[in-house]
């Protein structure tokens, strides 16, 4: 990859370039760093006026699992660098445009990798032996009830490709019925057509961390480096609710923690940063769960509590710049607002003054033209003397901000 040491402008001649597959609260921060170093952003994303578009220079709306629309803008743009942010994106365009000559972060097989459950797990379990829950695979109802019976129960069935919890669905007994329940209602929140899904142990959890483990060119060579692990709760939800950094765990777990990160990044190649999640249970198993090969939305929290977040470290690690393994300068915690609200179009955030009211607190409002059920709006972030401290104000303002029509 390119060793940068000079910018230039934006808009002129030979600027720095990166496109961002994914405009969404990530990217907006990921082009906010980018902008902070005179690079040239461009945004696209499925809809109109997606958060990151807001801070581009220019934006497109594709379907983004369209390999042609893919290839017709990067071809178009020819970025210097081309940055995936979620994960419905057609991986045949990346690795093409990737034997063209586009550097894709961290590279189109850790997309291709990540974003299919079934893919994954042989490469966490066959390629690097981590331990993960006992699992199956199944791609069709009769197949699924042997699976649970094998996994036993309660188990959790989930589609071959979702994200944000999307088609989980756990299954309590062992009645055929509530097995084919399941497994259909799995199939039918699958992104694309597949009609495979994984069958999961369902673990009693005493805790999830958010290992953000990243590689970035350190002179010539690509050295990895690992944070300081984030923790998270969800509350029994499929989705990110709370984050919060330092972590408080035994050392020796996250001695355990931070290795599965640092494997998995190193297992993956390539240059950026990786949301590594990983499970501890109430039985005290350390678990890889999945990885996301970008950067991570409980991972927002790193906004106050890290020198560098981990958006400045995947846009420095993109450019071929050095990202030293950053201090947490602050303990934080991070709380995610959601809406109810379907349909409704420039929603708004509500108790702004009260809620930035409260010392060391600080909001995020992505600006998402309109709602849906479930949608996540902005993010509240505080920082304070302690994680207890910081949380506590965070769950305080959160409180004080509504969503309305
Ligand atoms: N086997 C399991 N046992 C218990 N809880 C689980 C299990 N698998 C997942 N969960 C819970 O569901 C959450 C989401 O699971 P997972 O990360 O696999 O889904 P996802 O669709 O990729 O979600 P996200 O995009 O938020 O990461 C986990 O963070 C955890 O809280
Ligand atoms: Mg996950």
């Amino acid at each position: 990859m390119k060793i940068r040491d000079c910018a230039r402008s934006p808009m002129f001649e030979d600027s720095v370039k990166i496109l961002l597959l994914g405009s969404g609260e990530l990217g907006k921060e990921v082009a906010i760093e980018a902008q902070r170093l005179g690079v040239e952003v461009v945004a696209v994303d499925r809809y109109d006026w997606a958060p990151a578009m807001h801070v581009a220079h220019r934006r497109y709306v594709i379907d983004m699992m369209n390999s042609g629309a893919v290839k017709s803008v990067i071809r178009r743009e020819r970025p210097d660098v081309v940055i995936p942010e979620i994960e419905a994106i057609s991986t045949d365009a990346l690795e093409e445009l990737e034997s063209e000559g586009y550097l894709v972060v961290p590279n189109a097989r850790s997309v291709k990798i990540s974003m299919n459950r079934l893919e994954l797990r042989k490469f966490a379990t066959r390629d690097l032996g981590l331990p993960t829950t006992r699992f199956e695979f199944a791609e069709n109802p009769e197949d699924a009830v042997y699976a649970c019976e094998k996994v036993g129960f309660p188990c959790l069935i989930k589609p071959e490709m979702s994200s944000s919890g999307h088609g989980h669905a756990k299954v309590s007994s062992p009645s055929k019925d509530s097995v084919v329940k399941a497994y259909n209602y799995a199939v039918s929140h699958s992104r694309g057509r597949s009609r495979r899904v994984i069958v999961e142990e369902f673990v009693d959890l005493a805790l999830e961390y958010t290992v953000l483990a990243y590689r970035h060119l350190d002179g010539e060579r690509v050295a990895t480096e690992v944070c300081d692990p984030i923790e998270q709760w969800r509350y029994g939800e499929y989705h990110y609710i709370e984050s919060w950094q330092p972590p408080r765990s035994d050392p020796g777990v996250l001695k355990r923690v931070t290795e599965i990160a640092r494997r998995v990044a190193d297992g993956l190649g390539g240059v950026g940063l990786f949301g590594v999640e990983v499970f501890l249970t109430r039985d005290g198993r350390v678990l890889f769960s999945e990885v996301a090969p970008r950067p991570h939305d409980t991972g927002l929290v790193t906004l106050v509590t890290q020198e560098l977040s981990e958006f400045a470290i995947h846009v420095r690690a993109s450019l071929g710049l050095p990202a030293p393994r950053p201090r947490v300068i602050s303990p934080g915690a991070s709380v995610a607002i959601y809406t109810d609200l379907d349909n409704v179009w420039s929603p708004k955030i509500c108790g702004l003054r009260e809620a930035l009211g409260v010392p060391g607190v600080d909001i995020r409002v992505f600006g998402k033209p309109s709602t849906y059920p479930g949608r996540r709006v902005a993010v509240v972030l505080a920082r304070g003397d302690s994680v207890e401290e910081a949380l506590g104000k965070a769950r305080a303002a959160a409180k004080l901000v509504s969503i309305r029509a």
